[in-house]
């Protein structure tokens, strides 16, 4: 009897403990896109009940390094970047190698998915000097984690032959794994599929399994076993403004897979929304059992010119009715869906890096070393970057790269690599601003700030040793010192905007600096002043009523193809003998708004 009691008394414990949690977040959550905002294009997202209850994204990284970040989150609302996948070197020694910047090589489309205790990321990294039909352009990688808290228990790549990229693995009932991927589109588009051994990486032979519904560049596969069918998700249309999701479904892994009649699922092609480019999903099912959708979207309006953050993370909640298709919700800023877990549960998550509304206030103290979330682009050279040296406390040493941030004509900077390293823009205006001391003494030494979307791409206004006779303008503003020498071949320091994209730029600025601010700590600033606009300004940072704007220019220059806008500083001698090293110190950057329509 006191048994029965005591085992009734749990039972409307554990019951009634679940209801009262149940009601404590049975309403319809309100929510705001992007989740992840930013450089944080073709997300894959997962729920991992035997890890806490956590939910954990990966997205793509090109050329930068760290390479494929992981945020997570307990509650999805909160998201906190807990490390990358891609942290050393002898992981993908290749990633060094990458050439033609002017296309889009490096790391494209991951898949992250957790199987029976082991986290695992599949993903290819794409070198366009090699032909569309060349496996080796496509180098299809494989990497094994235990935790994704702890950086250092990712595997090194494992390789696997394929033509094609974002590939995905598939554990099937049957114990078989799969890897389906995107056979090159300019061969013969296709969704393929293989029976694959994730250890070692060898494959059977690829099979097409579905050619998608016509759009261009069927893309991005995910393969989902319920309720008896296998669905397989896709991308259709390119991944500009007619980029849409499709479905297909069989009851057989190997197909024939059957159209969903209600395709597109998910898309914004032919609207008006600020929210475009809406594709490249994947799904995953919550701890209440319900589903969720994320996918790529670019905040550019159907003009699609200025989206310096390129390609975000969206999140749409999606029913799924038993042997039914799902139902993707419309993507917008302002989001209605399933309840979600209380918002203070992600309070308590490790993990190296912040949170992705978090700005930063970097001091670079002794014995620190760089923010998880700062990124260079491809592996830094050794030696390059020295965080608070004896010398110069509490500021970041860079040393100079011989190649400047576009290298050669856009191409593989070789082992001496490119000075560079920056943080995501993650909001529509905002400030960054670092300061610098640099005194070059050598011709084209050059240290500054960067808005770099690709090597091809990106707007830079750095301090620059030229003779006198470079200048172009002089700083209306400033007190100018008779001083000033007079010999034109005399080298001095001037403020040089230029920037470089296949979009048009604005000539360069060339202005000598103010006597005056010779060999001062000097704060170099860039700011969204509005959605479309960069102010470049610079000023002594003891004397901010001297700020000169250098320019205020579109965005439009950074917002093309495939990556987003990094913030950053650099440090080159532009080819020429200079070893002068810059430090920064003071490195802050501010979310100043968010627009979300
Ligand atoms: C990179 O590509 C350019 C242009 O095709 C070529 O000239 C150069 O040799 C390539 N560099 C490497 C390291 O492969
Ligand atoms: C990929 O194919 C090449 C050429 O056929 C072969 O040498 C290599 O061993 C294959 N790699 C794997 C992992 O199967
Ligand atoms: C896909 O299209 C090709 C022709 O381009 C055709 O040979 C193939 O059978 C199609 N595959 C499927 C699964 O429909
Ligand atoms: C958008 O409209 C164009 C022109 O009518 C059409 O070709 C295209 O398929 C539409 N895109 C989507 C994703 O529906
Ligand atoms: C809650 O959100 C889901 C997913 O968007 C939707 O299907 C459902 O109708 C919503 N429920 C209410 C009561 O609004
Ligand atoms: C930095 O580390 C060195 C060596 O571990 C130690 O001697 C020194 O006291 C540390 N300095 C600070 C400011 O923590
Ligand atoms: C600034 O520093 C450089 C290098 O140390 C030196 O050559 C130059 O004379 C200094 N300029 C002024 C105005 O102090
Ligand atoms: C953004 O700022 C630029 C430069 O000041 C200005 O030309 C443009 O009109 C502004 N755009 C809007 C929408 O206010
Ligand atoms: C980069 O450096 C090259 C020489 O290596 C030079 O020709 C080019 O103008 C520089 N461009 C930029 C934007 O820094
Ligand atoms: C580099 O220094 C060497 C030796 O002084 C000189 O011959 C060469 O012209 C310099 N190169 C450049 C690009 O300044």
């Amino acid at each position: 009897m006191v048994l029965t009691t005591t085992a009734a008394a749990l039972l409307c414990l554990s019951a009634c403990v679940s209801t009262s949690l149940a009601a404590a977040h049975a309403q319809n959550s309100t929510y705001y896109n992007p989740i992840l905002p930013g450089f944080h294009p073709d997300p894959s997202c997962i729920f991992v009940p035997e890890r806490d209850s956590t939910f954990f994204c990966a997205s793509s990284s090109f050329n930068a390094f760290p390479g494929i970040p992981i945020h997570a989150s307990k509650d999805l609302q909160s998201w906190k970047l807990i490390g990358h996948v891609l942290n050393r070197r002898e992981q993908l020694p290749r990633l060094a190698e990458t050439n033609r910047s002017t296309r889009h090589v490096g790391i494209w489309a991951p898949t992250l998915r957790f199987h029976d205790g082991d986290f695992w990321l599949v993903t290819t990294l794409v070198d366009d000097d090699r032909p569309q039909t060349d496996f080796s352009r496509w180098d299809n990688i494989i990497f094994k984690g235990k935790d994704p808290f702890n950086q250092g228990s990712w595997s090194n790549a494992i390789h696997f032959n394929f033509t094609g990229y974002d590939t995905e693995p598939f554990w099937d009932v049957d114990g078989k794994v799969y890897i389906t991927g995107a056979h090159a589109w300019q061969v013969a588009p296709a969704i393929q599929q293989a029976e694959v051994d994730l250890e070692t990486g060898k494959v059977s032979e690829w099979q097409n399994i579905w050619n998608g519904t016509g759009g261009m560049a069927p893309e991005g596969p995910h393969i989902f076993r319920k309720d008896g069918f296998y669905y397989l998700l896709a991308a259709e249309g390119g991944t500009g403004l007619d980029h849409r999701v499709t479905m297909s479904r069989s009851k057989n892994i190997n197909g024939p897979f059957e159209s969903n009649p209600a395709n597109p699922v998910l898309t914004n092609a032919n609207t008006t929304s600020y929210f475009q480019t809406i594709g490249h999903a994947d799904l995953f099912k919550d701890g209440d059992g319900n589903w969720w959708g994320v996918a790529l979207s670019t905040r550019s309006g159907p003009d699609y010119i200025n989206y310096p953050m390129g390609r975000e993370t969206v999140m749409t909640p999606v029913s799924w009715p038993e042997d039914k298709w799902p139902v993707f919700s419309q993507v917008s800023g302002k989001m209605s869906g399933w309840p979600m877990p209380p918002r203070a549960s992600s309070q308590d998550l490790h993990g190296v890096g912040p949170f992705i509304t978090e700005g930063d206030q970097v001091d670079f103290p002794p014995n620190s070393s760089l923010p998880a979330h700062f990124t260079h682009w491809r592996f830094p050279a050794p030696e390059a970057f020295t965080v608070s040296p004896a010398s110069n406390p509490h500021t970041l040493r860079i040393s100079p790269s011989a190649l400047n941030l576009t290298a050669l004509n856009g191409n593989y900077a070789g082992p001496g690599g490119q000075s560079f390293v920056g943080r995501r823009q993650q909001d529509t205006l905002f400030t960054y601003r670092v300061d610098l001391d640099f005194s070059p003494s050598a011709l084209e030494e050059e240290a500054g700030v960067s808005a770099f979307l690709t090597q091809n791409h990106h707007l830079d206004m750095g301090i620059v040793l030229l003779p006198a006779s470079a200048s172009t303008a002089a700083f209306p503003g400033a007190k100018q010192v008779t001083t000033t020498p007079t010999d034109p071949s005399a080298l001095i320091p001037h403020v040089r905007f230029r920037g470089i994209s296949y979009v048009a730029v604005p000539p360069p600025v060339v202005a000598s600096l103010p006597p005056a601010w010779a060999n001062r700590t000097l704060t170099l600033e860039i700011r969204a002043s509005n959605a479309s606009h960069f102010a470049f300004s610079v000023w002594p940072a003891a004397a901010r009523s001297e700020a000169q704007t250098v320019i205020v220019a579109s965005n439009a220059p950074v917002s093309w193809g495939f990556t987003g806008v990094l913030l950053g500083v650099y440090c080159t001698s532009n080819g020429h003998n200079g070893t002068t090293p810059a430090y920064v110190s003071k490195w802050r950057y501010t979310g100043d708004e968010q627009f979300r329509d």
